[in-house]
């Protein structure tokens, strides 16, 4: 297959079909698509280079209805010029870029946005399996630079690799796992403390799970998910970390439905979400993504945190969306609701950049950027009933 035909499909299959750009590039690759895993890495690279510039590709060209093959004979002729429209120029649809630079401002959106075309790879130290130190030793063998996190010392940034991270011997280990920034400080939120029994409303695959295990070793998870597959996935994940069995327990749930005999210590709700915060994971999300989607997702959030405060005074709601109608929209109407109020532990005060402005409790709740703070875009909010 030529060049252009391969990323062609590749546009074709995140566009048509809405996979994710791992998904596509899998497809496309069916049939053998290079030599060596180098060759590879570096054509994955360059079609997450493609998909992330999709909306430019449409905005530079001349034809009404250009078609995919157009767009891939562009992009590999090199004829890519800067547009002059902002959205264009940072290849968004013009409605997500005028929402993100009404809340940020064009320059904060601009820095969003830029931070996002690169790929922030955080390690977390897997204690369950062995010694934070015994770890970092390991891949500091393997010739990889990192950062360990100053709050948080079993969070390691990965500043170079001499391979990708998923062929490192501790990752294939599972002593280290990729697991993002904001996804740790989510789990620090709910202050796990010794015998907690933490209700996981939408755990699969169970990055989160595992760290709340990991960080207490007396706390239980009652883990529900609403996908089958998901969770065989963290059967099999939780597994190859260490968590032991009796720790975990899983059931397959829608969770707005669900029912306990009594009330536990905790929530996590790690919500579905328009994954807006993701960018720099899969760039289709920004080729994709829809107004329409984020209010289906946005209705069923608060759903969901409805039926967590039901079940706990103490629920951490956490997405990974840039978006207000997902993060601060949703706490307003459960504050209006409901006698709970939102709170950002001490520790985490100078960390987190506050909420979106216009909200009372702008400043108790926390959201990470991936310009601030390296992370994905996340909105995290504690809520302790009154
Ligand atoms: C953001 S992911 C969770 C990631 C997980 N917390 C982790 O850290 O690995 C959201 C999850 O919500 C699940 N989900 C969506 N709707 C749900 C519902 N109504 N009830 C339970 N789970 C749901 C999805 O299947 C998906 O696994």
């Amino acid at each position: 297959m030529s060049k252009v035909d391969f990323f062609a499909q590749v546009l074709y299959e995140v566009i048509e079909r809405r996979v994710s750009l791992d998904v596509a590039f899998k497809r496309a690759c069916k049939k053998r698509c290079a030599r060596t895993l180098d060759e590879r890495e570096r054509l994955y690279q360059e079609c997450r280079r493609l998909v992330s510039n999709y909306v430019k590709l449409k905005c530079l060209s001349t034809k009404k209805h250009s078609s995919y093959r157009d767009l891939a004979r562009a992009w590999v002729s090199g004829r890519v010029y800067e547009p002059v429209e902002p959205h264009c120029r940072l290849s968004v649809s013009k409605w997500l870029y005028e929402k993100i630079a009404n809340l940020l401002g064009p320059g904060g959106a601009e820095a969003m946005l830029k931070a996002f075309e690169e790929r922030t790879w955080w390690l977390r130290l897997n204690t369950l399996k062995a010694p934070e130190e015994r770890v970092l030793k390991e891949l500091e063998a393997e010739g990889v630079e990192l950062e360990v996190h100053p709050e948080i010392p079993y969070m390691v940034r990965v500043l170079s690799s001499p391979r990708p991270i998923r062929l490192l011997k501790p990752v294939r280990e599972f002593k280290a796992l990729p697991q993002d920034l904001a996804s740790a400080v989510s789990v620090e939120f709910i202050d796990v403390r010794p015998g907690d029994v933490v209700v996981d409303m939408c755990a699969a695959p169970g990055l989160k799970t595992s760290l709340i295990v990991m960080l207490e070793e007396s706390a239980r998870v009652l883990a529900f998910d609403i996908s089958n597959k998901r969770l065989r996935i963290m059967r099999h994940l939780l597994k190859k970390l260490g968590v032991p069995e009796s720790r975990v327990q899983i059931a397959l749930a829608d969770s707005r439905f669900i029912n306990l005999v009594r009330p536990v210590d905790k929530v996590l709700l790690d919500a579905p979400c328009s994954n807006s915060g993701s960018i720099d994971k899969d760039p289709s999300i920004k080729a994709t993504l829809t107004q329409g989607k984020v209010e289906f997702y946005s209705k069923r959030q608060l759903e969901l945190l409805l039926k967590s405060l039901e079940l706990s005074d103490c629920v951490v709601y956490t997405t990974c969306s840039i978006l207000p109608d997902e993060g601060e929209d949703v706490i307003e109407k459960i504050v209006k609701k409901t006698s709970v109020k939102p709170v950002v532990p001490l520790r985490f005060r100078g960390f987190c950049s506050p909420g979106y402005s216009g909200y009372e409790f702008s400043s108790n709740v926390c959201r990470l950027y991936p310009h601030v703070h390296k992370s994905e875009g996340f909105f995290i909010s504690r809520l302790e009933r009154l």
